[in-house]
């Protein structure tokens, strides 16, 4: 992994990228010569990616923490401050359904994916303003969303309320940012291969939630969805569109990456 590349010099901060698609934004932008900020809950996957980015010659430095507490958010991007001196790309990735049908959600369910999902990308937005809100700084901004963010979805109550409410955030930070040079943007995923849309496995769980989604409805939504599932490389791979300096003028937008599910 050389520091050449198309994001050579950049300095990126990757909330969630432990696994699935906010890993594979961190392995792909250090191998695009970014140094990348990993940040997961839990210390043994920060330092699991950190290892297969530097192991590959690329920089990185890892900050278990967890979006939903400004103080956290604070110090995912404070990492890239003191590790490599500025910070130019914030992905917000970290995010999750909570699935319950709305006359049965918890109030738990609402908080933790609302706070996660939405509350975590404002955190870390506020937080990134000491680096990136300055005269001629200029930045990228990559909220990372879903369909749920376009659309209504039976049991997603939650979940479809944060991914829009991202939208909001994203258009109201580019107009805010935009004197400084500043994008932001979101990505609206279809069907991702990832942990999320894998197989509900009884114990495993994330801020006391089960993972996954259970075996029969699982195999149901995925045969029903009309998009072209893809792999968390190939979504990584959008997300690197944004982040380029040639995207300097794609501000406010949501990119559709539902490979065909949904248009307009
Ligand atoms: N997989 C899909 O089909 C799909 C589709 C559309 C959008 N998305 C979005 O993509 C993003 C990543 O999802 P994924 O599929 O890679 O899921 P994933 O479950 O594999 O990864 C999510 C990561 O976020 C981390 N995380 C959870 N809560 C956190 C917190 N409070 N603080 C810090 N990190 C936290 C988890 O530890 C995990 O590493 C999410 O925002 C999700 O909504 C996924």
């Amino acid at each position: 992994m050389a520091a050449a590349g198309a994001l050579a010099g950049k300095v990126a901060a990757i909330t969630g990228s432990g696994q699935g698609i906010g890993r594979a934004i961190a392995v792909l932008f250090a191998r695009q010569g970014a140094a990348v900020v990993v940040n997961a809950l839990h210390q043994s996957s920060v330092d699991a990616v950190v290892a297969t980015i530097r192991a590959a010659g690329g920089k990185a430095a890892g900050c278990a923490a967890d979006v939903r507490s400004a103080a956290d958010a604070q110090r995912i991007v404070d990492t890239a401050g003191e590790a490599f001196g500025r910070l130019d790309i914030l992905v917000n990735n970290a995010g999750f359904p909570l699935d319950a049908m709305i006359h049965k959600m918890s109030d738990a369910q609402w908080d933790d994916c609302i706070d996660v999902t939405l509350k975590g990308a404002f955190n870390c937005i506020r937080a990134a303003a000491k680096y990136m809100r300055h005269e001629d700084h200029g930045g990228r901004i990559i909220n990372i969303s879903a369909a749920a963010g376009l659309i209504g979805s039976p049991g997603m109550a939650n979940y479809c309320a944060a991914k829009h409410g991202l939208h909001g955030l994203t258009k109201s930070v580019a107009l805010e940012w935009a004197r400084f040079g500043v994008t932001c943007n979101a990505v609206a995923y279809g069907w991702v291969d990832t942990r999320l849309t894998g197989e509900r496995e009884a114990g495993e769980q994330v801020l006391g939630h089960p993972v996954g989604i259970p075996k029969a409805m699982r195999e149901q939504i995925r045969a029903g969805y009309q998009g072209h599932p893809q792999s968390a490389e190939e979504a990584a791979a959008t997300a690197l569109l944004l982040a380029l300096p040639e995207a300097q003028h794609v501000t406010g937008t949501i990119v559709n990456a539902t490979s065909g599910w949904l248009a307009g």
